[in-house]
């Protein structure tokens, strides 16, 4: 009985890594994400896993080349929504069969900007003459700051191809002496040069993506590797997208916090009341107040305030202050009799100057 449920347990095993193998990797899985994971989702996990799996940060794992480019995949896959149908309908061969896999997902491009490291390459070197960066704003609004998106950017950039003939390069000033007769010599500066293959600039269209994350501050930057300016003897300079807040109708964002003001009517104010203020990913903040509100009034609603950058479960506060919108009709005189009754204030109205320190 035993060995017979352990036959069947080999068996099923057997069948279950044959149909791994047939069905090819499971790209849900290497980016460990929900089969019904969103765009975004799938974006924020490759972007997420390309930083933690990157070959330049794994030298020990033998493994993590292949891992790295199984990202990559899929990536390719899941990102692109015709290749994802067919793969979820049947799977990475079919992707092969058709010629879908065209591997064109470099997973060392710079696609998402830099992680924080150099892509490849060591410390730079001061002699390499380099492109100039190139510092672009990148117009968000505060619900992308709040909810973290993915923002599209076309560039062209020119790029360098090579060009029939030979072009001078690496021109540096150099001394030479020159006999002009017995004891006399005469030093000059020359202009020295290569040959060098002629290259041309040519404009090439670039998708670049840009993550902008939940909680990232106003000014702050991502940087794309040699994505600047070229350089004809020399490597190309960085792209800095830098992050510029469009002003808000409702919110204006402090750090952290958020401000917003709400007028009340008098009567509210008075009596008391109750009413939802939509969010910026549109989930409603319900305010309740039973006390008397008066003009200038603020109220801390902890934890609705802005994520922040570092740790997106972690909110900033939303300040509320109040003002009060005074009834424009005129009363009449039993109605104002009624008002002092139910007030019952004391008339001694101070006079003062307004000013600290009297
Ligand atoms: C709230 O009102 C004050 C005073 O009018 C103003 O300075 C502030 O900018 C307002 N805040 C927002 C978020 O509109
Ligand atoms: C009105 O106020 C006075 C003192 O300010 C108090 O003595 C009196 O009881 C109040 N009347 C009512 C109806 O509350």
């Amino acid at each position: 009985m035993n060995s017979k449920n352990n036959f069947q347990l080999l068996v099923l095993v057997l069948i279950l890594t044959i149909g791994v193998v047939i069905a090819g990797r499971d790209f849900y899985k290497i980016l460990d994400v929900k089969k019904s994971a969103s765009l975004h989702e799938i974006k924020k996990a490759y972007r997420r896993l390309a930083k933690e799996l990157h070959p330049d940060k794994n030298k020990d794992d033998p493994d993590s080349s292949r891992k790295f480019q199984d990202l990559g995949a899929a990536y390719e896959v899941l990102s692109d929504e015709e290749k994802r149908k067919k793969y979820d309908r049947c799977g990475e061969d079919c992707l092969q069969r058709d010629g879908m896999m065209d591997g064109g997902m470099d997973p060392f491009s710079s696609f998402f900007g830099d992680f924080g490291f150099h892509f490849g390459g060591g410390e730079q070197k001061h002699e390499t003459p380099r492109g100039a960066d190139i510092t672009m704003d990148v117009l968000v609004t505060l619900e992308d700051l709040y909810s973290g998106t993915f923002v599209e950017i076309t560039r062209n950039k020119p790029v360098m191809r090579a060009a029939k003939g030979t072009r001078k390069c690496n021109c540096r000033q150099e001394m030479i002496t020159r006999n002009l007769g017995p004891g006399r010599f005469q030093m000059m500066q020359q202009t020295v040069c290569d040959e060098c293959p002629n290259v041309r600039l040519v404009n090439e269209e670039r998708t670049l993506e840009m993550e902008v994350e939940p909680g990232m501050v106003d000014g702050q930057e991502t940087k794309f590797t040699a994505e600047g300016e070229p350089h004809l003897d020399g490597d190309p300079g960085d792209l800095i997208l830098r992050v510029k807040t469009q002003p808000h109708p409702v919110f204006e964002r402090r750090g952290d916090d958020l401000y917003t003001n709400i007028t009340l009517s008098l009567q509210d104010a008075l009596t008391g009341f109750t009413m939802e203020l939509k969010h910026l990913d549109g989930h409603m903040v319900s305010i309740t107040r039973d006390k008397i509100t008066w003009p200038g009034a603020r109220i801390r609603k902890k934890g609705e305030g802005m994520p922040n950058y570092e740790n997106n479960n972690l909110h900033g506060i939303l300040f509320i202050t109040f003002d009060i919108e005074f009834p424009k009709s005129e009363l009449t005189d039993e109605q104002k009799q009624d008002i002092k009754k139910i007030l019952n204030q004391s008339s001694n109205n101070k006079v003062y100057n307004g000013l600290r320190g009297f």
